[in-house]
């Protein structure tokens, strides 16, 4: 799948970078380090082993929970900032390399010293976070899925699912459709929940002289066949703005810790979103997005959305490189607008 260069989202692999141990005789799972950190499963929890004041500190996370951000967090390249998987643990995108951390951006933790830091290569990272990946997703369970749409976590090892774990988030390079570009996915079959969305396209009719220039697409039609939830994907490119549309259903299985402006855009439905403070965690907002609604958020926040009906959202990011440095230097403020 071709990538965007001015998207972060396809970074290096380095398999002989990988630190496992043999599969646990009882639960069947493979352990992973990385640094100092120690990451284990068992038939209901993810533990995330890390060192601090002279102890080893565990952090549980259900195994569902874990392998949906995890999956995420693979997918996206470690994205634009911050994912935290929870109130805990998560990644800091550095563009080459990423910190892990452990209670660093959780007030509370941080307060009481017992947060860690490490900071990885990209390639390392994301070697040990596929592998992982690969060795905890049983048969019949798909991180990318809503959980009415898929099977369980839990349990000891039983099989594997690579098929849904290495669909990979489509990136188009300018629209899909368009020639040599990401196809329309017409073969997927149209979502329970959007059964009611019309699958016309629209009927393009150029100036003689402007054909195979000028394109469109049903939008709608393209998201209500998607077999994914909680996966932006690149739709759009025009300069550094990325049109990622995406359809939601339960809850984003991140805390997303912005390092830039980003503006949400409801196309249907209904998504509840809890903002809070990006440094500690202490909530600061809760907003209910309708069809139609409109918000951009800020720069300095993580947030969490969620969706009982699927619903179709339009995530615009700024791509312009450089962003995350003038918002931490001060130079840009946090939010778009001052009213
Ligand atoms: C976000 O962090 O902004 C985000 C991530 C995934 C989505 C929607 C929004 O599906
Ligand atoms: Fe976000």
């Amino acid at each position: 799948m071709a990538m965007l260069d001015t998207s972060p989202h396809s970074p290096a692999f380095a398999a002989d970078k990988v630190v496992a141990t043999a599969p646990d005789a009882a639960t069947g799972y493979k352990g992973f380090r990385l640094g100092a950190f120690e990451f284990i499963r068992d038939e209901y929890f993810a533990k995330v082993h890390w060192p601090a004041k002279g102890q080893t500190r565990t952090h549980a996370i259900p195994a569902d929970a874990f392998l949906r951000a995890l999956m995420r967090d693979v997918a996206w390249g470690f994205f634009y900032g911050w994912v935290n998987f929870d109130q805990v643990f998560g990644t800091r995108n550095h563009y080459g390399k990423v910190d892990v951390y452990a209670g660093s951006f959780n007030g509370v933790m941080k307060a009481a010293g017992v947060d860690y830091t490490e900071t990885f290569d990209t390639p390392t990272i994301m070697a040990t976070f596929k592998a992982m990946l690969h060795d905890w997703t049983n048969a019949g369970f798909d991180p990318f899925a809503a959980p009415e749409e898929t099977g369980s976590a839990y349990g000891r090892k039983h099989g594997e699912n690579a098929a849904a774990i290495e669909r990979s988030r489509i990136a188009t390079r300018r629209m899909p459709g368009l020639p040599d570009d990401s196809p329309l996915r017409d073969d997927l079959p149209v979502n329970r929940a959007f059964a009611d969305v019309p699958q016309d396209e629209p009927q393009v009719l150029p100036e003689p002289g402007y054909e195979g220039q000028l394109h469109a697409f049903n939008l709608f039609k393209y998201l209500s066949r998607s077999d994914v939830t909680w996966n932006p994907s690149v739709t759009s490119v025009c300069g550094a703005s990325l049109f990622c549309p995406t359809t939601e259903e339960f809850i984003l299985p991140v805390f997303h810790g912005n390092d830039r402006v980003e503006w949400f855009l409801q196309l249907s439905d209904e998504i509840v979103w809890d903002v809070a403070d990006k440094d500690t965690g202490a909530p600061r907002a809760r907003i209910t997005m309708r069809a139609g609604d409109i918000c951009a958020m800020p720069a300095d926040i993580r947030h969490q959305g969620y969706s009982t009906k699927r619903s179709m959202l339009l995530v615009w990011e700024n791509a312009t490189p450089d962003l995350p440095a003038r918002y931490e230097s001060g130079e840009l403020p946090p939010y778009p607008v001052a009213f």
